[in-house]
């Protein structure tokens, strides 16, 4: 198998890629789940934007129709507070209103400002862990009969920098986010024989979003990578050119 990253740089997604696909896409409603939705669709997909303010996912929809992309379904879910039964009833209203899944961008995400662990509560990383490590397994199990029913499905999980690589300061935000390659190569290996469903990690590095803004205030934005060109590393993961790749780590 070729260099997965190297293969990524000079990939150009044609523009049906996902077409007659219906992809998840998890904080939807802005930075890179925005983008990632919006690069989704104008490549054919019908996406199902998930995030916690409908007046965000609303947004995102419109710009999507005004592109040309096909309706999108709208699910607002709090990732911190869905429980099991919140998770199943989820991926049932996927089954009954858009019949199929052929992916999910994980981008959702929960972040607090960088500081000590001494000073980091037990409350403040249950919501980290929920958000950005349980709620990526839960969603997935329970819409697992949908991708595995399709005939070729992808799952992408958001890596970040800190994860792969921990500091000091980045607290439950970075553990959470480091357990993420280790859910991905599990899954991928239990489910190699059905040939079906791929699992994945992307961590996109440096990306002009909110959340960029809140963990490195200052910084000259103008510098960093653009939501849009992040997004096209997403759209050669779930479509058919990474194939062959499954269970792995792609660090941007
Ligand atoms: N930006 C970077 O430089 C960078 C670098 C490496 C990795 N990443 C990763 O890339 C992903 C996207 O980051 P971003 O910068 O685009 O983040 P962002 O601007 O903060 O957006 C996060 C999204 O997550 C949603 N969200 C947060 N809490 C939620 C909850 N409890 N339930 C449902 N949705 C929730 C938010 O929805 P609402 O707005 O509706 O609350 C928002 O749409 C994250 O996984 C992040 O860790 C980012």
């Amino acid at each position: 198998m070729n260099d997965p990253v190297a293969a990524l740089r000079g990939y150009q997604p044609s523009p049906d890629l996902l077409g007659g696909r219906v992809i998840l896409v998890t904080g939807a409603g802005q930075g890179l789940g925005r983008a990632v939705a919006l690069a989704c669709a104008g490549h054919g997909a019908t996406v199902a934007l998930l995030g916690r303010k409908p007046e965000k996912l609303e947004a995102t929809a419109d710009a999507i129709e005004a592109a040309g992309g096909a309706e999108p379904l709208l699910v607002p879910l709090d990732l911190a507070a869905a429980d099991q039964g919140a998770f199943e009833r989820f991926a049932q209203l996927l089954r009954r209103e858009a019949t199929r899944l052929d992916g999910i961008a994980h981008c959702a995400s929960h972040f607090v400002p960088l500081g000590p662990l001494a000073e980091q509560s037990l409350d403040t990383w249950l919501t980290l862990l929920r958000v950005n490590l349980a709620a990526p397994f839960a969603l997935t199990n329970a819409c697992l009969p949908l991708l595995t029913a399709a005939p070729a499905s992808s799952v992408v999980f958001t890596g970040e920098t800190h994860g792969a690589a921990p500091a000091a300061y980045w607290g439950g935000f970075a553990v959470g986010k480091s357990a993420l390659p280790a859910l991905a190569t599990i899954w991928s290996g239990e489910l190699e024989k059905s040939g079906r469903t791929r699992m994945n990690v992307l961590v996109p590095g440096p990306i002009a979003t909110p959340q960029r803004a809140r963990s490195h205030p200052g910084e000259d934005r103008a510098r960093l990578r653009a939501p849009e060109e992040a997004a096209r590393a997403y759209l050669y993961l779930l479509g058919d050119a990474s194939a062959e790749v499954a269970g792995k780590t792609l660090i941007l």
